[in-house]
């Protein structure tokens, strides 16, 4: 039986047991835990009561194709006990700080995740192909079982409808390897275009096994488009921004830091800032708005983030400490001191608000780009072309930069290039007089610039 409960006596860690409606718009799946931000939507949409799931009690589910059956007669089963060993024994290999930050350090939310395991592995389609897949290869499980937690917890805080399902889509997403040897699977030398061919029949794989299995269609979706990504360049269809649902987006997220983070026979696990630096490097592959929750998620910010502070100040983190990367060192904006989370955390990191990172590396390659036509243009007298390129590369900075990064830079190089042999005495000449020009260009941005400072 489901508890109707009213808001002032919600509790975190309760879990709704059906879907929350307003005017027909789905404010809270049915399976969501009941956290802070659940809370504030509901008293937001001015929802008074809401049903409760009861200790032991399945989750409500819209999906007739799916039945769940109810855990309550076999609560104390051998089945059950040993799927609850098995989550532990699996959250063992794949949970640590260094790679969830603290997230699981909420017990309400490993209980959440150990009834969600429970629940989904009632499935005996879901469970017989967990354990084959086990028995396969353990890393693939392994992985599987990690995009489950990670998965269930970012659709969780991103309000994915009919919870339970997706986390069982995450647990079956690579089901297709069940056709793939081993061999293949863990091969340390370098994958050859038909290994590769081979490996990304997987998704495939898993269409023909959910379709033999009846399972509903979101599961085929999953184990077919897991490997999409918005830009065009995932397969096996090649599917654009516009195609891809918000699970498939979630998925591309988790799928893809798993991988990266998670030890493997032949490689060491890259490290979750270098993981999350490479998606977020990657942002046109990968939905930026799930990818920053889902950063805000594990509190692990790469270094160079500019993120929010639970005291309301903002922040640059400076160094992460690869053990404990949700403690990192910052600084404070505005100010050279620099300092580290508290032991205790009384001060947290709410929010990541950019990388800085991303940008000065994108307006560094472009930056060097312009640079070189600039000044070989100048040098050879085509003062036009250096101009336009001049202008590029002078966008975004003060007047002051432009001085030293570009006006000094110039008569530096310039200089170099004479003395080196490397310039003509008509080369130099031409390359001085321009440097007059972009002086007097200047004066004129002095003057502007001024203005809007009245
Ligand atoms: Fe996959
Ligand atoms: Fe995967």
């Amino acid at each position: 039986m489901a508890l109707v409960k009213e808001l002032g006596d919600l509790v975190k860690g309760d879990i709704l047991y059906s879907d929350v409606y307003k005017n027909g718009t789905l404010l809270l799946s049915g399976g969501t835990l009941i956290n802070r931000t659940a809370i504030e939507k509901l008293i937001n949409w001015n929802i008074s009561t809401v049903e409760v799931l009861e200790a032991g009690e399945s989750i409500q589910t819209n999906q007739d194709t799916w039945e769940v059956k109810k855990k309550t007669s076999i609560l104390y089963s051998k089945g059950i006990l040993s799927t609850k060993k098995l989550f532990y024994d699996s959250l063992i290999y794949v949970v640590n700080e260094s790679r969830y930050g603290y997230v699981l350090h909420d017990n309400d939310k490993l209980m959440w995740l150990e009834n969600l395991f429970i629940h989904v592995m009632e499935d005996d389609r879901i469970s017989n192909a967990v354990f084959n897949l086990k028995k396969l290869d353990s890393y693939s499980y392994y992985h599987s079982f990690d995009v489950f937690l990670l998965g269930s917890l970012l659709a969780n805080e991103v309000g994915i409808r009919e919870l339970d399902i997706f986390a069982a889509c995450c647990l079956v997403h690579d089901i297709g390897k069940l056709q793939i040897s081993k061999e293949l699977l863990n091969k340390e030398e370098k994958l050859t275009k038909s290994d590769f061919d081979i490996l990304k029949s997987h998704t495939m794989e898993g269409v023909t096994w959910t379709k033999k299995n009846k399972l509903p269609k979101i599961f085929e979706t999953i184990c077919k488009s897991h490997h999409e990504r918005l830009d065009g360049s995932g397969y096996p269809n090649g599917l654009t921004d516009k195609d891809i649902s918000k699970e498939i987006r979630i998925m591309g997220i988790v799928d893809s830091y798993s991988a990266l983070t998670l030890k493997r026979s032949y490689r060491e696990p890259i490290l979750a800032t270098k993981a999350i630096e490479l998606l977020l490097n990657k942002k046109k592959k990968y939905d930026l708005m799930y990818l920053i929750t889902f950063i805000e998620l594990l509190n692990i910010y790469p270094p160079d983030s500019i993120v929010k502070l639970s005291n309301g100040k903002k922040a640059r983190v400076k160094v992460v400490n690869d053990q404990q990367p949700y403690r990192p060192t910052l600084q404070e904006l505005g100010s050279s001191v620099t300092f580290e989370l508290p032991t205790n955390l009384s001060v947290t990191i709410p929010k990541f608000i950019r990388w800085d990172h991303v940008e000065q590396e994108a307006v560094g390659s472009k930056r060097e780009q312009y640079w070189n036509l600039y000044i070989n243009n100048l040098i050879a007298g085509d003062w036009e072309t250096a101009f336009e390129n001049y202008k590029n590369l002078i966008d975004g900075l003060t007047v002051e930069n432009v001085f030293i990064d570009v006006v000094v830079k110039t008569i530096k190089e310039i200089d170099l290039r004479w003395d080196t042999g490397q310039l003509s005495v008509g080369e130099e000449h031409d390359a001085l007089l321009g440097i007059q020009q972009i002086l007097q260009h200047m004066h004129k941005e002095q003057a502007m610039y001024t203005d809007t400072q009245r």
